[in-house]
């Protein structure tokens, strides 16, 4: 495939420096290698440049690397690539999933997003217990009020909150689990994953999106690992995916085809040991992009 790489060295969206360094991190650790090395053609297009002012943490500065990390992925879509948009902290999320709006509002077909993350970021800046923009990105996304100005006119019809899913959650707040539960998102939570496994809620997931024949778009912030696997990133909640259930995810989400644009969000260069996340990061983009342990699935998989 063609993978366009977009960094986004993005950390106004939290109050925790150092995400803007996760882009330098991911390359360092071998991301554009590995997946050359996979057989993908591989473009690096460097970091983008936030159209406007990007300085302080409101959601003035957001919105300009929103505008330019929408631009930077629907190009890359409609170029026929899968766009990698490597952060930053997640409100670059904005600026993807935005840019994969627009293209599937012009190929006429829906987006589904799949968010890989220990948050639901589902707050509004209302709800906000902290204010950092990263916690409200798919508040903003599906169209709550309270976000003037963050989009580039026109804007798409909003993201319907039918299709997202959230993969992974363990933390959440007041307001934004009543708005999680008013909107009807959908969840699988790490309660879910304790009594079913990764496979079942998965496989539900996939195959929604292949009935309706959606762009899937992949959100993994590394919150989502364990921070025993993962400690690169402000926001460490215990409890998350282990190493295995992480890459049974990703090779679930090779082999169903399905995705067409992926982000990296929150890896925290500064608070990481010696790479430890980083390169974790990249072994499972590499589990994503169609690493495998044989080249050939076993005969006990073929059987189920
Ligand atoms: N819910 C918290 C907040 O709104 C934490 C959000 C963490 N988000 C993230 N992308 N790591 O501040
Ligand atoms: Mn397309
Ligand atoms: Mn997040
Ligand atoms: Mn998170």
């Amino acid at each position: 495939r063609r993978i366009a790489l977009i960094g986004a060295p993005i950390e106004v969206g939290t109050s925790e420096p150092g995400a803007l360094m996760g882009p330098a991190a991911l390359r360092t650790a071998g991301l554009v290698r590995t997946l050359s090395d996979l057989g993908h053609a591989i473009v690096d297009h460097g970091d983008v440049v936030p159209d406007g002012p990007a300085d302080g943490r409101g959601l003035a500065a957001v919105a300009a690397w929103t505008r330019a990390l929408s631009r930077a992925v629907e190009a890359a879509l409609g170029a026929g690539s899968v766009p990698l948009a490597a952060g930053g902290d997640h409100s670059l999320s904005l600026g993807s999933v935005d840019g994969a709006m627009r293209h599937c509002a012009r190929e006429g077909r829906p987006l589904f997003v799949l968010w890989l993350d220990a948050h639901a970021d589902f707050n509004t800046p209302e709800t906000s217990p902290s204010g950092n923009v990263h916690g409200m990105p798919l508040a903003a996304l599906c169209g709550e009020p309270g976000f003037p100005d963050l989009f580039a006119e026109p804007v798409p019809a909003p993201l319907p909150p039918a299709n997202v899913h959230l993969f992974g959650l363990r933390s959440i707040d007041a307001g934004e689990r009543a708005l999680v539960t008013a909107r009807r998102v959908g969840v699988t939570d790490m309660r879910t994953i304790d009594e079913f496994g990764v496979v079942a809620p998965l496989r539900r997931v996939l195959d929604r999106v292949a009935r309706d024949g959606a762009h899937l778009h992949v959100s993994l912030d590394i919150d989502f690992l364990d921070p025993s696997i993962a400690p690169g990133v402000g926001t460490t909640v215990p409890g998350g995916a282990t190493f295995r259930e992480a890459h049974l995810i990703m090779e679930m989400l090779h082999d169903s085809g399905l995705v067409r644009s992926l982000d990296v969000v929150e890896l925290n260069p500064f608070l990481d040991v010696r790479g430890r996340s980083a390169r974790v990061l990249v072994e499972l983009v590499a589990s994503l992009f169609g690493r495998r342990i044989l080249d050939r699935a076993s005969p006990v998989i073929e059987a189920v």
